[in-house]
């Protein structure tokens, strides 16, 4: 089948519509506020916006306890307002993804209170139930100290219901092809308003066989070639964005030896070790995890991301490089979740330092896969550790300095806006970085528009060349006759590298992509840079404008 892989060579940016804009005053982001943005994102240069859960909630995980899947959240607006957006969006050539949240409803949702009220209930299979608390029932929490069970008795249901996340979302019971179907018309229901794919929310868990007591679970990976196959049937351009925290040996199960399952996955290997390498300045655990999660079918596709809505996790590096991470970026105990991650956003991490923040995101967008920001990365916006838990980095927008950031004209906003300090509206928003060239916003519009003329890192293949310095990280991509070369210092002090750029059939010549100068490499191909502190160089191998000879896919 021919599809679109639209996917491999964008930008994401993912957004909330509770805390992006709120247009009828009420405090709460909605649609109509949303749309109103769409010429913002679209001059950002974004090529796909991932919306978090927006359907109707009782909110108690930011909307990850849905009670209706067919429905926009009243407080948001309607289907009507929601199929504006989706119209805005393509009139703007922008890509809508939306959170597929199938592996829990809340409790509220009426089939769940259906399923507990009556054992004879056409939902009550649509759940995974047991007469009697497991013995494992206290392992397996996704948010341990908060969470500590993932049983929990219903007194009306009279037996234990599973739940791999809060209490208060019962996991559906995924196994049961009544339940598989719904999913698939969830998905028809969006695709028909105009989404091209879904971020799939813990996909480990979707897939998993859920029966008490079993210490193994097994995966039924053919679920994901189903979701896949139903999508592609429907509208061949759909794809699914994958959340699964998973180790590189189980990435191809995922996607599919033949990329017949999903086609993308956010990499959360490379996510923890790209914040070790900025903590400690040492890319070669980074460099491996790349080549560890290199192998991949070649329609599937790696989500980079510096920071999400979720605590950075940090779970999958070892204790002391865990401890160098919380050490550089998250020293106090408030400022640390679950025991193994980071509440906060990148740019308190960073110290509010442009620099630093730069080489951050250029580094992140030099990596093989699609990039993936979320708003207000791209003015540097701080957090909150007032806020409870995950909260602290889910502040309103701040568009200007405006009461409320410019977020709402009313002085109840849905959570605070950031007030105040370095971080709060009256300095970091929108409208102020418009007018400044070298502000981080028209930066962040400058790399993206970079990224995009570089389908090299999207298609093509990487090689980690020798810098002989840890510091130091050089990925060249080959793709169709093209090459670019990236570098990173991640040092905080200049340093110079002779470094053999690979060249070939493309030539010796280096063209810096962000200010055209032109450097070359021997003839044996080596060339020496001088890098500042915290440098960035973006060079296209060989010179010619790539545009005369990119070949169009
Ligand atoms: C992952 C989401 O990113 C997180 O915010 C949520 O709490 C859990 N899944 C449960 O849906």
């Amino acid at each position: 089948m021919i599809s679109d892989l639209w996917y491999k060579n964008t930008v994401v940016y993912c957004l909330s519509v509770e805390t992006f804009m709120d247009a009828n005053g009420d405090g709460v982001g909605d649609f109509e506020g949303l749309s109103r943005r769409l010429d913002y994102l679209a001059g950002l240069g974004v090529g796909a916006i991932w919306l978090m859960p927006f359907q109707p909630s009782p909110g108690k995980d930011d909307g990850y306890d849905i009670t209706d899947y067919y429905n926009v959240d009243p407080r948001y607006g309607t289907l009507g307002d929601f199929v504006d957006f989706t119209h805005g969006c393509k009139q703007r050539g922008i890509r809508v993804l939306i959170d597929l949240v199938v592996n829990h409803t809340s409790n509220q949702h009426p089939w769940f209170q259906s399923a507990r009220s009556d054992p004879n209930s056409p939902y009550r299979d649509w759940y995974v139930w047991s007469n009697t608390k497991p013995a494992d029932a206290d392992q397996g929490m996704v948010f341990p100290g908060v969470q500590d069970s993932t049983w929990t008795r219903d007194e009306k249901a009279g037996g234990y219901y599973f739940h791999r996340f809060y209490e208060f979302q019962p996991d559906l019971n995924t196994a049961n092809p009544m339940v598989q179907e719904e999913i698939l018309k969830i998905m028809g229901f969006w695709i028909q308003l105009g989404v091209s794919g879904f971020r799939m929310d813990a996909v480990p868990f979707v897939i998993a066989e859920k029966i008490p007591g079993v210490k193994e679970a097994k995966e039924h990976f053919d679920m994901l070639r189903t979701f896949r196959e139903f999508l592609q049937w429907r509208k061949g351009d759909s794809m699914i964005l994958g959340e699964a925290n998973i180790l590189p040996e189980e990435n191809l199960n995922y996607f599919g030896d033949d990329g017949d399952r999903i086609q993308m996955m956010f990499n959360f290997q490379v996510n923890q070790t790209l914040f070790y390498a900025l903590a400690s300045g040492d890319t070669r655990p980074m460099i491996e995890a790349l080549e560890r999660t290199k192998p991949k079918p070649g329609t599937a596709q790696w989500g980079q991301f510096l920071r999400n809505h979720d605590e950075l996790d940090l779970g999958r590096l070892d204790k002391n490089q865990r401890q160098a991470v919380f050490a550089a970026f998250g020293p106090d105990k408030n400022m640390q979740l679950y025991d193994r991650g980071i509440r906060r956003r990148l740019a308190p991490m960073l110290g509010g330092d442009q620099r630093r923040l730069e080489l951050a995101y250029s580094l992140m967008f030099s990596l093989p896969g699609t990039p993936v920001i979320r708003y207000g990365d791209e003015i540097g916006m701080g957090d909150d550790l007032k806020l409870p838990d995950r909260n602290s980095c889910r502040t309103p927008m701040q568009w200007s300095d405006e009461p409320q950031g410019g977020f709402t004209k009313s002085d109840k906003p849905v959570l605070p806006v950031i007030s105040e300090g370095p971080f709060g509206y009256e300095h970091i928003n929108v409208a102020e970085q418009r007018r400044s060239p070298e502000s981080l916003l028209n930066w962040m519009e400058r790399l993206i528009r970079m990224r995009k003329e570089a389908p090299e890192i999207g298609w093509g293949d990487f090689t980690a060349l020798d810098t002989k310095d840890p510091g130091v990280l050089a990925l060249r991509y080959d793709w169709r006759n093209n090459a670019v070369l990236i570098i990173h210092n991640l040092h905080p002090e200049p340093v110079e590298i002779d470094l053999d750029v690979g060249c070939g059939e493309q030539g010796r010549l280096l063209i810096d992509i962000a200010d055209s100068q032109s450097s070359e490499a021997d003839e044996n191909s080596r060339h020496r840079l001088l890098l500042e502190a915290h440098a960035y160089r973006w060079f296209r191998v060989g010179g010619l404008d790539y545009i005369l000879r990119r070949t169009e896919i």
